[in-house]
């Protein structure tokens, strides 16, 4: 490619999937903010952003911060609709800087694969809490091997190798399995937007989305 199209593509081609990560001005954070926020996300996502409800309530912690900001502007002007969400996904209750300094402290979140070797003597408040901050998919029977194909094949050049996700894509490892299944029936039945579906999940069986979600939970061991 001549360097000026090499140029011309660089600077064009990622600003719209990157648009909504650029406006999130990481010098702007204000963590008390976040804080604040954060009281009403716990209730539903937990007080580590780890989720609940066997995957009611998605994780999440770690998510990339554009991605966690980009959904919530979906929740807030109706593009993604999300009940629960409905009453504060508004912006008199979220306005932008709240949205800002929520994802970059979601995302900041780190959540252990599993518990740490506790030293003699550990209290048990310190033990409980470190019980909260462990995040690990649980095993789901199915075909491994493919499952790894349909991730590969089909899913791995936006959502990564090993389904760990970018800056505007979200992760398909390390999430509830329960959650990843009822998004794909959303993203097929035409209630979330996603990059052309029928090219990319359409053809796909059940039996390909057990063996993917059976994949994708050794993943995050
Ligand atoms: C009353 C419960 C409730 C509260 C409070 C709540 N959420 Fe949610 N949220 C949900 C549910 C339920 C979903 C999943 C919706 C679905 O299944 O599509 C969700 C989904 C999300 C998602 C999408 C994650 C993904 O990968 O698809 C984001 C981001 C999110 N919430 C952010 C927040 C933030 C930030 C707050 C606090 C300002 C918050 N939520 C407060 C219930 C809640
Ligand atoms: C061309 C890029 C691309 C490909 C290929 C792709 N995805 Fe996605 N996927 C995305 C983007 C971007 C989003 C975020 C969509 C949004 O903002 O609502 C997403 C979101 C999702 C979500 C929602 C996850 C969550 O936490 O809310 C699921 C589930 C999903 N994709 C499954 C798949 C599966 C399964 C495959 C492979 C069979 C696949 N995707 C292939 C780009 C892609």
């Amino acid at each position: 490619m001549p360097i000026r199209s090499l140029l011309f593509a660089l600077c064009f081609l990622p600003a719209a999937a990157t648009l909504r990560a650029a406006e999130l001005d990481l010098n702007a954070y204000d963590e008390d903010n976040a804080l604040d926020v954060h009281e009403i996300c716990a209730a539903c996502h937990g007080e580590f952003g780890q989720g609940g409800g066997d995957g009611e309530y998605p994780r999440l912690a770690g998510l990339p911060a554009g991605y966690i900001a980009g959904q919530v502007e979906d929740f807030k002007s109706r593009k993604r609709l999300n009940i629960p969400m409905l009453p504060f996904a508004t912006e008199r209750e979220l306005p932008a800087e709240d949205v800002r300094d929520i994802a970059i402290y979601l995302s900041r979140i780190k959540l252990a694969p599993k518990l740490p070797v506790f030293a003699e003597g550990t209290d048990s408040y310190t033990k409980l809490l470190a019980t909260r901050q462990v995040f690990n998919v649980p095993r789901i029977e199915g075909d491994l091997a493919r499952g790894r194909v349909v991730l590969q094949k089909g899913c791995a050049k936006c959502h990564g190798k090993r389904g760990a996700g970018r800056a505007q894509v979200p992760p398909l490892a390390g999430q509830y399995s329960s959650y990843i299944r009822r998004q794909i029936d959303h993203i097929l039945a035409g209630r979330r937007s996603h990059p052309d579906p029928e090219k990319y999940l359409r053809p796909y069986d059940d039996a390909d989305w057990q063996a993917l979600l059976a994949y994708l939970s050794t993943l995050d061991d």
